[in-house]
């Protein structure tokens, strides 16, 4: 697939932003994972995503695998080792299956590059090109939180599937998509009084400007606590909330996260719809869990949120939450951990004018989150 070049729209929303690299966008996610042939099944036919690209021993590969599927601009990469050593083994070991790399595409991969490891990024690979029949990419990469990385994707001279080294893929078995456009956030759970350093860095490192704050105030229940900062680059189309445990009654859910992942990481990826009714009833009839909402909250839901287009009765059925803010609503839904350890979920969100994040959510979110913990023993 390529990238639509012509609908780039680069308006600065943020004005505090910096915004020396620029972003153009999320490129891609990369999880590393135990056994990517059968994630890629998953998330072709739980998710609908369609499968797009393929690298491994076919292509010459001889370490390690991956595949690449996508869902309007969301591009996911499922990657497993085939030898018993090295890195990809290592991260899946110490955190399970989880995100590894969060690819953002640009213009210039080498000054993005420069620009971040000048105001103090770690480096994590130097500019390098890539090429094949199709063209030539370039990619760099950074360390941020955890053992995550930020890879800077450059690929205004690449025409072919994915990247060089990777061919077409498809399957015999088709999957309708599920009607999930782009990423909206994507959120990094970090450890104890870590939030205002990352804050810090993709501030000064990044160029981003801080979009909201939520305290303990704001998001805690009688047993858990958390506070949130959320980071976006100048056009917006980057945000990165990043939550910090708070001190609660019982064990927070970044404690958890952290205790679990071994560490920080992505917490969850919030996918975009234009109609979540729709989206939500085909991923949960294809088996994807979600969080359970009481039906109380839905008792006194239109005094709270004031009027909307959806009707109650479905939101009800499927646990979708609704929350305002002054320019619109929002409706969000989250799933269950999508792995065996309680570390990676996804959010749902359809936004109708609504720029913010649930707020008036947090309390019923975690509530139910908390009742899942109690199950797993880690609500102690
Ligand atoms: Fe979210």
């Amino acid at each position: 697939m390529t990238t639509d070049n012509t609908s780039l729209k680069l308006e600065k929303v943020m004005q505090d932003a910096e915004d020396f690299l620029p972003i153009l966008g999320t490129d891609f996610v990369e999880l590393y994972v135990g056994n990517a042939k059968q994630a890629a099944y998953y998330y072709q036919h739980a998710w609908g995503f369609q499968p797009v690209a393929y690298s491994g021993l076919e292509t010459g590969r001889k370490d390690s695998v991956s595949y690449v599927l996508q869902q309007g601009k969301i591009r996911i990469v499922l990657t497993s080792p085939l030898q018993p050593d090295g890195d990809i083994n290592a991260h899946i070991n110490k955190h399970g299956d989880g995100v590894k790399m969060v690819a953002l595409w640009v213009d210039d991969a080498k000054k993005s590059y420069e620009e971040t490891t000048k105001r103090g990024a770690k480096s994590y690979v130097a500019p390098y090109e890539m090429e094949d029949e199709h063209g030539k990419a370039v990619i760099s990469g950074i360390h941020t939180y955890g053992e995550t990385i930020h890879l800077f994707v450059e690929r205004k001279d690449y025409e072919g599937p994915f990247l060089p080294g990777y061919k077409a893929y498809a399957t015999k078995a088709e999957a309708k998509d599920t009607g999930l456009n782009y990423i909206d956030h994507m959120v990094g759970n970090v450890g104890w009084n870590e939030m205002n350093k990352w804050v810090d860095f993709y501030a000064k490192v990044m160029g981003f400007a801080q979009m909201v704050s939520f305290d303990d105030k704001d998001i805690s229940t009688d047993y858990t606590a958390l506070m949130s900062k959320v980071m976006s680059n100048g056009n917006g189309r980057i945000k990165f909330p990043i939550n910090e445990p708070a001190e609660g009654k019982k064990k927070s859910q970044i404690e958890e996260y952290i205790d679990f992942y071994h560490g920080a990481g992505v917490q969850h990826i919030a996918l975009a719809t234009d109609n979540i009714i729709e989206t939500v009833t085909q991923l949960r009839d294809r088996g994807v869990e979600f969080l359970y909402v009481p039906d109380t909250y839905y008792d006194t839901l239109l005094e709270r949120v004031g009027e909307i287009d959806e009707d109650l009765e479905p939101l009800k059925e499927l646990g979708v939450l609704v929350d305002r803010d002054d320019e619109g609503y929002l409706l969000q839904i989250f799933t269950k951990p999508v792995l065996d350890r309680p570390t990676m979920f996804f959010e749902i969100i359809q936004r109708k004018g609504a720029q913010s994040f649930g707020k008036g959510n947090f309390k019923a979110l975690f509530e139910a989150i908390e009742r899942e913990q109690d199950l797993r023993g880690t609500l102690q």
